[in-house]
């Protein structure tokens, strides 16, 4: 077997082979300042001109501004290839915050704003310009008192991540990270390689130009607070806990659905596919939180050494079984909300013949003993009948001697966490139908944020933006957790790849993914719980 995919257990260990010293990660007793205000600094965006930077990046900075969350000194500059005036790229970016902004701008703040906005013409590979826009970033310092600090933001295509970082650390734009009274960090959009051995192979590459406490994995599930919050209801509240695990948990699911297609990214969707762009990632993130151990402390990596140590206890999807723990789709045309929409096949920049999954649903297992035993459903799809993102978490059924012999009524418990939309936590328990005669009913109690707390929740980019500034990397990815996150996922991408898809893999737009997917819970005589 190709060692790369292997998942066996003399497998190198994750830290070491990444880094190859024996302590790469900061020191574990280091506390981060909480709530100390962040340094004056300079974002530059790489990818100005992309989707990313007008719908979430600038209005989270503006927002970020608005509340008094972005340091005083504070200047952004947009980078990218096109030439551009200053004036145009402040307009085109007071439009997007007009169109996407969490809160409605007021002229004048919108104004105040875009001052502090710059743009900067630059191809990636040309050395001199990167010279230059040292120069530019040293006089924007001059003027604005931004101290040198940098943070970088690649919102490009994952294939010149490793040679902006080259070129930014061989311009002196990039300073060691012990250097004392500047930083500079790299923020570093999704996807991190493109499976198991090319992310430790970009690891390794990193490492040459970056310190771990460089890089910011962004993974933008984490600013949401729904996700944040799964950490404050396991271990603040003691009466889940002595639960949480395989004695009383039948099992769990995990569902990020979409209605949204691939949003006009033919291109991107035909290079990763629907399990590289929200599994690796997003769905990883949610596994990992909701089965944790609790963490000795808050700080990044006590958190982030419990996540990593879920990942590492997963079990790998065994070559022989995967047809059967592992279930794809690509959608074809259907109607999401009444309205036709078409194939993924016929989406721009699509082959005609693609290969590539729209929708994944995987049954794991963590091997540990919270765990054993408890299979781990997930699922992710676009095109689906409704957008929603949960996790569920599935309680044994009671023994049926009492109240529950009749089989339509032994329901079981479950607490359900609504990420989005309608974010809030709902717990489903039996109680006596009022009336003579004991008939048993399960209800649901539920609490929604919006209702509940009525504030508006700040966007996930506002948050991470704030803590890459000052500089917390608690609600990034660290590197293990990435690769070993790879580790569970490449053996099936590789699979796939290899066997084109069959016509019974293929779904209806506005459908919940192909049949078979039903299949992997009832092989086990459960189901999923309908969204
Ligand atoms: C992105 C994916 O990371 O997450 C998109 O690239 C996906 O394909 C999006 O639609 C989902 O994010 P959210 O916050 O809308 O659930």
């Amino acid at each position: 077997m190709n060692r790369a995919y292997s998942c066996e257990p003399d497998q190198p260990s994750h830290i070491k082979i990444i880094d190859g010293n024996e302590e790469p990660f900061e020191n574990p007793f280091h506390e981060p300042e909480y709530g100390k205000p962040p340094e004056p600094c300079i974002l530059v965006i790489f990818g100005a001109s992309g989707d990313l930077t007008g719908r979430k990046l600038i209005p989270a900075l503006f927002n970020l501004m608005k509340e008094g969350n972005l340091p005083a000194n504070f200047i952004c500059v947009g980078v990218a290839r096109r030439p551009k005036a200053v004036e145009e790229f402040r307009h085109e970016m007071s439009e997007q915050i007009k169109k996407f902004s969490r809160a409605k701008p007021e002229e004048s703040e919108l104004f105040t704003f875009v001052e502090k906005l710059f743009y900067y013409q630059l191809e990636f590979h040309d050395d001199t310009a990167y010279d230059n826009l040292n120069l530019f970033l040293k006089d924007l310092d001059k003027n604005y008192g931004t101290r040198g600090n940098r943070v970088f933001y690649l919102s490009v295509q994952p294939t010149y991540f490793l040679s902006i970082i080259e070129k930014l650390k061989g311009h002196s734009l990039i300073y060691a990270a012990d250097q004392p009274h500047q930083f500079s960090r790299v923020i570093i959009e999704k996807p991190f390689g493109h499976d198991y051995s090319s992310a430790i192979a970009l690891q390794k590459d990193l490492s040459q130009y970056l310190a771990e406490s460089q890089i910011f994995r962004i993974d933008h599930y984490l600013g949401k607070e729904t996700v944040q919050n799964l950490l404050v209801f396991r271990f603040s509240n003691s009466i889940f806990e002595g639960l949480w695990n395989h004695r009383y948990v039948d099992n769990i699911q995990i569902t990020v659905a979409e209605s949204i297609g691939i949003e006009g990214r033919g291109a991107f969707y035909e290079g990763q596919g629907l399990t590289r762009d929200v599994i690796q990632n997003h769905l990883m993130q949610l596994l990992s939180l909701v089965a944790m151990e609790p963490p000795i402390n808050l700080t990044p990596d006590a958190i982030r050494n419990e996540k990593v140590k879920v990942l590492q206890s997963l079990q790998c999807i065994p070559i022989s079984k995967i047809d059967t723990f592992a279930i794809r789709g690509q959608y074809k045309e259907g109607y999401i909300d009444g309205d036709p929409v078409s194939a993924y096949r016929q989406e721009p920049n699509v082959a005609a013949n693609s290969n590539i999954e729209t929708f994944a649903a995987l049954r794991l297992q963590i091997e540990n003993w919270r765990w054993a035993g408890v299979p781990i459903y997930v699922r992710a799809g676009k095109r689906l009948s409704k957008r929603s993102t949960e996790i569920v978490v599935t309680f044994k059924k009671a023994p049926s001697i009492l109240f529950n012999k009749n089989e339509h009524y032994n329901v079981p418990n479950q607490v359900i966490f609504s990420i989005q939309p309608n974010e809030g936590i709902s717990i489903k328990f039996n109680t006596k139908i009022p009336g003579g005669a004991t008939i048993v009913q399960p209800v649901k109690m539920d609490f929604r944020y919006a209702s509940y707390f009525g504030a508006e929740v700040p966007e996930a980019y506002e948050r991470l933006i704030h803590d890459a500034i000052v500089g917390d990397s608690t609600l990034f990815a660290r590197v293990d957790e990435s690769i070993n996150s790879w580790r569970i996922l490449t053996p099936v991408l590789k699979h796939w790849a290899e066997n084109p898809l069959k016509p019974e893999e293929l779904y209806s737009a506005g459908t919940f993914g192909p049949k078979m997917a039903d299949l992997l819970p009832k092989q086990e005589q459960r189901r999923w719980k309908p969204v």
